[in-house]
């Protein structure tokens, strides 16, 4: 046997792999509520699953990169398909980031808490990861932040809306950061959900060091069909190109995003739904003494439950035994331990969550 860690890179044991134990659960239960990992609850439309199956008929061939869909995607944002780059889902933008910019002992900054997967991919590099705490509000330090940036910071990280927290950062703040100079990916994964909102495409006209990254995993729900890009000034792309894996998406994938990009009342119906969700699983568990739901403007909802003296461990396992739901706990925050998370699902299964969070305070009250 060979003696592995002498070939190794030096920082392996430092890397945590993204944990997707529970996705391996839910694929095997499918009775079981998956409300864990922020999917889309609606199957794709008859329009995707036939544009998939047609390119699949050439699934002989290496696909290009996509120049109808990189062009279209431009089109939205006033922009041109060179400042467009596809992907693997917005994870391999976020991958990306991480190996064009970071070093060994580089730092990347980071929201806390944030998506898990920017502090892993950092690792990956042996970046190291500098946290800021999110304010008690759970909106943005920025000013905290300010302070953490030093001469090794590489790269920054905005989540926004952020996740697991649903809220924007604001314009001001956010201009803070991008002033700096320092390369910054804002990662507006859960954007769609809020067209309301703006992109914050337009900054990379002006400035060569921002990276916008979006996915189709969230309000499009494609998750499992893998189709994400990024936004940026074109020599950056240029960087993104050399660094990538030729056909890193599939003929199948780029198919299927350009049938999206088509239904935009289908992305509204979707958005309507996921939002009329998260509207009522707010108002719900507000009405449970001492718990606290974070409005979000995601396919998620964080929620506080430290003041009804519960953790958010209790209740995610109590909602998996007693009514199969997977939910998600997060570690203890600013001394507080009632944090936990729902992933909208079906209007049925919101409900089904919502009463089984319900009865667990109920039958607390009935032991005291
Ligand atoms: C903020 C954020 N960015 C990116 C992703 C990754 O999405 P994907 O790789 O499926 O595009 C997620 C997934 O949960 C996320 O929450």
């Amino acid at each position: 046997m060979s003696d592995l860690k002498r070939y190794l890179v030096p920082w392996i044991d430092q890397i945590k792999p993204y944990d997707t134990e529970d996705l391996v659960v839910a694929w095997s239960k499918p009775e079981l509520k998956r409300m864990m990992i922020n999917e889309n609850p609606i199957v794709p439309s008859e329009k995707i699953v036939h544009a998939i199956t047609e390119a699949a008929k050439m699934g002989n061939r290496y696909p290009d990169n996509g120049p109808r869909v990189r062009a279209k995607i431009a089109k939205q944002y006033d922009l041109g398909p060179e400042n467009v780059y596809i992907s693997h889902g917005s994870s391999e933008i976020i991958d990306m980031v991480m190996r064009l910019f970071v070093t060994p002992g580089d730092e990347v900054l980071l929201p806390n808490p944030t998506f898990s997967l920017y502090g892993i991919r950092a690792k990956t590099v042996g970046g190291s990861v500098v946290t800021v705490d999110l304010g008690s509000d759970l909106q943005y330090d920025v000013p905290a932040m300010l302070r953490a940036v030093t001469p090794r910071t590489k790269l920054i990280i905005v989540c926004t809306p952020n996740n697991p927290t649903g809220d924007f950062i604001p314009d001001d703040e956010l201009m803070k950061i991008v002033e700096l100079g320092i390369p910054t990916m804002i990662d507006e994964a859960y954007l769609e959900y809020h067209q309301e909102h703006e992109s914050k495409a337009p900054l990379i006209r002006k400035y060569n060091h921002i990276i916008v990254a979006h996915t189709f995993s969230k309000a499009f729900g494609m998750a499992g069909i893998r189709f994400g890009y990024a936004l940026a000034d074109e020599s950056l792309i240029g960087y993104f190109r050399k660094m990538q894996i030729p056909w890193n998406t599939s003929l199948l994938s780029i198919a299927a995003a350009e049938a999206a990009l088509e239904e935009e009342e289908e992305l509204k119906r979707k958005a309507a739904y996921n939002n009329a969700g998260v509207e009522y699983v707010c108002k719900e568990l507000a009405k449970i003494p001492g718990v606290k739901p974070y409005f979000s403007h995601g396919n998620y909802v964080m929620i506080d439950a430290t003041d009804a003296g519960v953790t958010g461990k209790e209740i995610v396992e109590y909602v998996f035994e007693k009514a199969g739901v997977m939910i998600k706990y997060f570690a203890p925050f600013r001394g507080r331990s009632g944090f936990f998370r729902i992933s909208l699902g079906t209007h049925e299964e919101n409900s089904l969550c919502v009463s089984a969070i319900k009865r667990f305070f109920e039958d607390r009250r009935k032991e005291k």
